[in-house]
């Protein structure tokens, strides 16, 4: 192997950067030229690549976003379009590459080692943490502590108004960042697509704690959850309570600001990680971190096996009230 290239896809996540640069340094450490690809598969397609040097990636890991852009490619989904791709490559002698990115950027990435034998290594990077392989991926932690400091925010005015607060939280169709800042911010209800939410005894509840004097509350909802979204939840505890409710949701705020020290820890070892395997040959595969140790999967099993929620997470949602 004398070439590789390196792409962020999909939702971009806190700690790609950091990725990135444990990627192209690694990689150039160990002899090999290094191109960056610019705006995912679809700048692939576009032949949108550029040679990258040590200094690229200088002063970027304390950085949110990507240097690379990222996007999402109808394009690639096509046995044209990775044709193209595929091409852009080859003729740069470019045999590996690196993809920062979710379950849907491996899919792509398995199918051009498929069809055009470029070695491909899947790095775990999306805030939702919904990938089977690693115990994070890159920009969970980050979005989750941002999630948290704008929910304690939204605890102080929900006292001083004696309200029932909303907060949306992102993770796509997981719930991992809802339970996880839902346990942080000390959330009266978190609602979360892997549990059944039953309106009537949320109701409920809200209505015994305000008797209770707690006049005020937080509910935490993941985007998916199986009854809507915040605004949903609102009208439907209104419609069942008459319970008014204000509701926040975080949003795109989740996805940006710089990575914290978990994040950029995760994303050195991982960016590391993805060079080492294709210098080991073991390509096509996802690195991940398991227990404190680098792991390798087959990408495969990024989109065919479900990571579990934490149990005892989940245990505790329905106990500290
Ligand atoms: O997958 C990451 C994520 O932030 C999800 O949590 C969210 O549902 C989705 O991306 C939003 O996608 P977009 O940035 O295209 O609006």
């Amino acid at each position: 192997m004398k070439a590789i290239a390196v792409l962020t896809s999909g939702g971009d996540a806190p700690g790609m950067n950091a990725g990135i640069r444990a990627t192209v340094r690694t990689a150039l450490t160990g002899g090999l030229s290094v191109f960056g690809v610019k705006r995912g598969y679809q700048g692939l397609i576009e032949d949108d690549l550029f040679s990258m040097t040590s200094t690229d990636v200088s002063n970027i890991l304390q950085r949110g976003g990507t240097i690379l852009h990222s996007a999402r490619s109808e394009e690639f989904k096509t046995v044209e379009g990775r044709i193209k791709a595929a091409e852009n490559l080859n003729k740069r002698n470019i045999d590996g590459l690196v993809v920062f990115g979710g379950d849907g950027s491996f899919r792509g990435a398995n199918d051009l080692q498929r069809e055009h034998g470029i070695r491909v290594v899947g790095v775990p990077a999306t805030i939702d943490n919904d990938i089977w392989g690693s115990d994070f991926t890159i920009g969970f932690d980050t979005a989750v502590n941002t999630a948290l400091e704008a929910i304690d925010k939204v605890r102080d005015t929900a006292a001083a108004h004696d309200r029932l607060f909303i907060v949306e939280v992102m993770g796509r169709h997981a719930g991992f960042i809802a339970l996880e800042v839902g346990i942080g911010a000390g959330a009266e209800e978190i609602l979360i697509p892997e549990t059944v939410t039953k309106i009537p005894d949320i109701c409920k509840k809200l209505q015994s704690r305000y008797e209770k004097g707690r006049t005020s509350s937080i509910l935490v909802v993941a985007e998916g959850d199986e009854e809507g979204n915040a605004y949903e939840i609102a009208r439907k505890i209104e419609t069942h309570s008459g319970m008014k409710s204000r509701v926040t949701v975080l949003g795109h705020v989740q996805r940006g600001g710089s990575p914290t020290a978990s994040d950029r820890m995760l994303a050195t070892k991982l960016g590391y990680a993805a060079v080492k395997a294709l210098l080991d040959d073991a390509a096509p595969c996802m690195v991940g971190v398991e227990n404190g140790s680098i792991s390798r999967h087959p990408l495969a099993d990024a989109w065919t096996r479900r990571k579990e929620l934490d149990k005892l997470l989940v245990q505790l949602s329905y106990g500290l009230e």
